[in-house]
């Protein structure tokens, strides 16, 4: 049983799935690669809307697609992926956490990391509430915006760590990255990042083929298995 920590199969929330057909069509192809907990985490940008519309907007989408989760054999949390930005202080972000758990999934802008934005980041961390961990989203997507020393240097910050499932694709740019953090014990995730059936679906079969051949079976099993724990909000 394998569990997905990052997609957006919630209809009509963000730029994932546009409606209930396409989040229901990503469902089953999750289900096929045997998939069983997702954590569906729409994007939340504090800037565009407060935190009490989003909530309200989530809750519509959650009404319609629960049923249909729980037709299809798969557990779901709700929780969010959210934009990193200074004023996130000021909210209460236990609401944007994962189901019950304090695992809180946060992305950060696409552009280069310098040391004075590690710093504010750094200081934003270290002033959370210990009940919340941060979870990195897709830490190799930003290597398109900044070096590795400096996403190294922000992973410093005690947090867990995700990959995406669809980078492990043959030729991809940031294998070589990723599977470093690997080797290293600095990844403790995998997610889809599903958006979509056709360019960005959900791909977790890529990440285990990928992961199994190149590094080992097991080293894909302890990913699933900090994922299994992330779900449930045990430690990890
Ligand atoms: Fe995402």
């Amino acid at each position: 049983m394998l569990v997905d920590t990052h997609c957006h199969i919630l209809p009509g929330i963000d730029d994932g799935s546009p409606d209930i057909a396409t989040s229901t069509k990503m469902l089953e192809m999750e289900r096929k690669q045997g998939v069983e907990k997702i954590m569906l985490t729409p994007h939340f940008y504090l800037s565009h809307e407060s935190l009490d519309k989003f909530l309200d907007k989530r809750a519509r989408a959650i009404e319609k697609f629960a049923p249909v989760a729980d037709q299809l054999g798969i557990e779901a949390k709700y929780g969010a992926e959210v934009l990193y930005t200074k004023s996130l202080a000021d909210i209460d972000l236990s609401k944007l956490c994962i189901g019950d758990t304090g695992y809180m999934l946060i992305e950060l802008p696409y552009q280069r990391l310098t040391s004075g934005f590690i710093n504010e980041f750094r200081s934003f961390a270290g002033g959370l509430s210990p009940d919340i961990r941060l979870i990195l989203a897709h830490a190799e997507r930003y290597l398109n915006y900044t070096d590795e020393d400096s996403i190294y240097e922000i992973m410093n910050t005690d947090m867990l760590v995700q990959l995406n499932c669809g980078d492990f694709k043959m030729f991809s740019k940031h294998s070589g990255f990723m599977y470093d953090l690997l080797r290293h014990d600095l990844a403790h995730l995998l997610g889809t990042d599903a958006h979509n059936t056709s360019s960005r679906p959900p791909d977790m079969n890529i990440a285990e083929k990928a992961i199994s051949k190149k590094i080992s079976p097991r080293c894909f099993q302890k990913l699933n298995h900090n994922a299994e724990k992330v779900f449930d909000g045990r430690a990890v």
